[in-house]
């Protein structure tokens, strides 16, 4: 799949502008972001169900717009908000969509069902949300599409399910297939994704794989001092915040490279040291964060 420029305004609200992105054949891509980033509306623009304002979008090898009903058959995908019959039974809408779709044999479908445990008999209007989203799920994979494009699957799914899930993924991949999904989440997808994508406030801010951005994180160093902590000797290092100082120690947060902090540290005869990776969280919500403030309500 491959995304050049594209941009979708919704008259003059922004949905999405100039993303352009590789997503690679035969892997699970995550496509992270707050919410509002533009998500579902990259989404839907994948699948065809938008007309792009500029840019392209090359969907395995068509253009969505123009070819979208064909593509659409040749996908698999969950809504981010998804839309059934709510009077149909879950075995109903199941029989509805493989009809629709020309499924015939069954089988891939009713090992879905019993995997997720997805309630079949009772109309669709009184599930869960869970129970709901396997459904979708199902619908999703039930015809072994080569590209599945999922927005926002794990929400409402309890941890065996998103075990369940997270298998699901593998198996789908090993034989070929694309996966691309959506999330805010960074936990739910972080061991189920090889590549992923962040989009905030419509524009992709990084492509990574999770050991890539793991690399980038800052590392968390604390220090031990004989005395009080000299916070001066360190916060005017680069890449270097302070994040804490309590009587003889001291915790920073470094972007860039040690040996500033170290030689800093020797110079202040430092008793201790121990330094961790930040967690991933942390790093994403920096990518997260400068959305809020812009949206801050000006103070007057
Ligand atoms: N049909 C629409 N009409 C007008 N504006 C829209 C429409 N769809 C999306 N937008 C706007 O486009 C932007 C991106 O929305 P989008 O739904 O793609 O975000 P998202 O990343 O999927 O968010 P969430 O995590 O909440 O699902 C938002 O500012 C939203 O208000
Ligand atoms: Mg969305």
């Amino acid at each position: 799949m491959r995304l050049r420029g594209l941009t979708k305004t919704f008259g003059t609200t922004r949905g999405i502008a100039g993303v352009s992105l590789d997503v690679p054949t035969g892997g699970v891509f995550g496509f992270l972001g707050p919410n509002g980033a533009g998500k579902s509306t990259t989404i839907r623009l994948i699948l065809g169900l938008y007309r792009p304002t500029a840019g392209t979008a090359t969907v395995l090898g068509l253009d969505p717009w123009r070819d979208g009903a064909v593509l659409r058959r040749r996908m698999g995908y969950l809504p981010g908000e998804l839309s059934l019959f709510p009077r149909l039974t879950g075995q109903e809408t199941l029989d509805r969509f493989s009809a629709a779709r020309g499924l015939s044999d069954l089988r891939y479908r009713t090992e879905l069902v019993d995997r997720f445990g997805a309630e079949v008999d009772r109309p669709v209007h009184t599930l869960s949300k869970g129970n709901r989203q396997k459904l979708g799920l199902v619908l999703a994979f039930m015809d072994q599409p080569e590209l599945v494009v999922l927005d926002e699957p794990t929400s409402g799914l309890d941890p065996l399910v998103q075990d369940e899930f997270a298998s699901l993924l593998h198996e789908t991949v090993a034989t070929g297939a694309t996966v691309f999904l959506s999330s805010h989440d960074l936990d739910e997808v972080q061991r189920v994704v090889g590549e992923l994508a962040i989009i905030r406030d419509g524009s992709i801010v990084a492509v990574d794989t999770v050991q890539g951005l793991r690399g980038r994180s800052p590392r968390r160093i604390e220090l031990w001092f004989p005395g009080p902590a000299p916070r001066m000797a360190f916060a005017s290092l680069d890449g270097v915040e302070v994040l804490s100082v309590a009587d003889n120690t001291m915790m920073l947060s470094v972007a860039g490279a040690v040996a500033p902090v170290l030689a800093a540290a020797a110079d202040q005869d430092a008793v201790d040291i121990t330094a961790r990776s930040a967690d991933l969280d942390e790093l994403f919500r920096t990518f997260y964060r400068s959305q809020h403030r812009s949206e801050a309500p000006d103070a007057h």
